[in-house]
This record gives C-alpha cells, structure tokens and sequence, in this order.
C-alpha cells in the first residue's frame, strides 16, 4: 500500500469512531502523558485498534489518541509514539503525525525528554526548541514524495514557528515558568551518546538531544503545519556531569517536571 493510501485509511478507521475536528496535535515525549489528565476528553482509540498504525514496544509507551478540549480548543492527544530506535521505517514514526494533520490540525506541539548539552542547563529545565539539527537519522521524506502532503524540497527555514515561539515564551512568563531556549539534536539511539560525542554535538551548536522530535517536524512542516518543540531536560547528556545515565532517572526528572510543564503546554494552547 502506498504511504498516502495507508494514511487514508487510518483516517477512515477513525472517522468510524469520531467526527472530532482536532485544530491542535500534541505529541506527549517520554515520562510526560500524564498531561490527558488536563483535558476534558471525548473520545479515546488505542493505537493498535487503527489497522496500519505503528504501535510502540517500549514499555510505558503504549498509546492512544485521545480527542478533547483544552481551554475549549479542539486537540488530538497523543498519549506514547514510536521512535526510530524501536527499528521502525521514518515512514511509520511520522504517521500519527502526518494522520493528526489530515485530521484537521493546522498545528502540532511536539514534546520530548532530552538530555542537557547546554553547561547552563539542568535537569527539570525546559527548553523551547528553536531550531533543530538531524545528523544521525534519515530524513523522513526520503523516497517517493507524497504529492497530497506537500512538495518534494520543502523549506526548513523556519520549522519551529515563530508565533508559536513567541506565544510559549509568554505562556511561561505569565506563570513564572523559567523556559530555556535551544537547539535539539536528533540522535537515532537507543543507546545514549558517549562523551565524545557529546562534545562534538555540542561544537556543532546543540543544546540538547533526544531520540525523536526531527522526524516529526520535518513531516508536519513538509505538510504545511505550524510546529511548537518544547524538551523537557531530564538529565545532562553523557560527560557533562560525572555520572551515568538511566532511563529511570529520566522518568523521574520527567515526572519532578510534570507541573510547570503541563501549565506550559496549557497556557501555550491557551494562546
Ligand atoms: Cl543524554 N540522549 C538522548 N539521545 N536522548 C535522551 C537523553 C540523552 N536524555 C534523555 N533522552
């Protein structure tokens, strides 16, 4: 099946379901969905219930969609995704985005856990993503170029919007949420980076990198979608600190996070 007839066909499967008209995605990253418990739900579909959708193995990823209101605006939720380092295709990790999009948002929040670069950071900051820079994973659009989507060489100049930037940054300042600014890294993983490797991230401008995001924005930006990036800094990255990373730790730091980080994504949908 063609990628574009595999979209479509997700699309119809949930259409059976709901006739919601989500205007905002949001992308939950790893340690942070507990944020359904901020909207007022309408309706809910497991991802393994939509034939062809790519469904995670990474245990507390398990997903779903769940449609609702937050701030009386329409968002589809998505509450786990996949990662590339799971050994899925690009064209199955960026799939519930690009679905979200033909489902109606114009615009995507993508959230993630990532480690901290950046030697003014520490853990529990967050960090508005700014720009981006993919090295180490494939380009998503790579291979035949879904024409219903959008253009084979679409521009990059501007992936993080920067309305949507403007508006996070006043969302945080409203609350009294201190919110960093940076550039996040995408890395294939599933290993964390070394030292080395760290350093040589951090030369080429990163301020903080994760295993997801890119991919996504790439996709919502090849279809015309506004993009929202906001990391939240669970650790600092490998040979930053002398001590080493734990995926548990990462969890925890997420969940120390989760409040100044949920008032952010609301006051940010608010806007
Ligand atoms: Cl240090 N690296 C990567 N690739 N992903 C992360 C991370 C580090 N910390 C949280 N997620």
């Amino acid at each position: 099946m063609r990628p574009y007839e595999r979209l479509l066909k997700c699309r119809e499967e949930i259409r059976k379901r709901t006739d919601f008209r989500p205007q905002v995605g949001i992308v939950l990253g790893s340690g942070l969905g507990g944020y359904a418990d901020n909207m007022e739900i309408s309706c809910e579909i497991p991802y393994r219930e939509i034939p062809g959708f790519p469904v995670s193995t990474v245990q507390g990823h398990d997903g779903k969609f769940l449609f609702g209101y937050v701030k009386n605006t329409p968002v589809i939720l998505m509450k786990g995704r996949v990662h590339y380092y799971e050994g899925y295709p690009m064209e199955d990790v960026v799939l519930p985005v690009r679905l979200m999009g033909l489902l109606g948002a114009d615009t995507v929040i993508l959230t993630n856990a990532a480690g901290g670069i950046n030697r003014t950071f520490q853990a529990g900051d967050l960090m508005l993503i700014t720009d981006h820079i993919s090295i180490a994973v494939p380009n998503p659009l790579r291979g035949e170029n879904i024409d219903e989507l959008g253009t084979r060489f679409p521009d990059m100049s501007h992936v993080y919007d920067p309305e949507l930037q403007e508006a996070a940054k006043e969302a945080a300042a409203r609350q009294g949420i201190s919110l960093r600014e940076g550039i996040y890294v995408q890395c294939s993983g599933p290993s964390y980076e070394t030292p080395a490797e760290i350093r040589m991230l951090g030369a080429l401008g990163a301020d903080a990198v994760g295993m997801s995001t890119v991919c996504e924005a790439i996709a919502a930006r090849h279809m015309g979608m506004k993009v929202c990036g906001i990391s939240c800094i669970t650790n600092m990255a490998a040979g930053i600190l002398d001590q080493p990373l734990d995926h548990r730790e990462v969890q925890k730091s997420a969940d120390q996070a989760k409040e100044k980080f949920e008032n952010l994504i609301t006051g940010l949908v608010g806007k």
